[in-house]
């Protein structure tokens, strides 16, 4: 797959363990930033990968920021985006399951680099179920 990551420089130091397993598990990654620990302003790189993934260009989003609620807030203004932000591996594994999350996000200020490559390897190898999620999922652009 191709897999669109990005950070803010509360997520920065994550993002760059993240990386190199992504390569090493068979997918391509396209890095849009931010490319140093300088401050920056989320929503840049929430748009970026929401933008990639939803018009196709990457088929899965990670993002990356201190504590992983704004990326999800401005990921989930995006339509088509499905945002999800997990900080263990349960929620990671069901965010797919259930929801087919194509965005990740997590909190490079709440969970440590070990665990958020767990829950990177689970993220990517889980397939959405369908059925009655499908129909779910169909419905939250009704939401209001
Ligand atoms: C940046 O200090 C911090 O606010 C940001 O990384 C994030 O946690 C916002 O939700």
């Amino acid at each position: 797959m191709n897999i669109a990551i990005g950070s803010d420089h509360g997520g920065f130091e994550l993002k760059e363990k993240i990386k190199p397993l992504i390569v090493e598990l068979g997918h391509d990654v396209e890095d849009v930033g931010c490319y140093s620990m300088d401050s920056v302003d989320y929503p840049e790189q929430a748009k970026a990968v929401s933008k990639m993934v939803a018009e196709g260009k990457a088929d899965r989003g990670i993002l990356i920021c201190g504590t992983g609620i704004g990326m999800s807030l401005a990921a989930n203004r995006c339509k088509g985006i499905r945002a999800a932000l997990c900080h263990e591996l349960f929620t990671a594994r069901m965010s797919r399951k259930h929801n087919d999350a194509n965005i990740l996000c997590m909190g490079g200020r709440v969970i440590g680099p070990e665990l958020a490559k767990e829950m990177v390897k689970i993220w990517l190898a889980t397939e959405f179920e369908g059925g009655r999620h499908k129909r779910r999922i169909d419905m939250i652009d009704g939401v209001c």
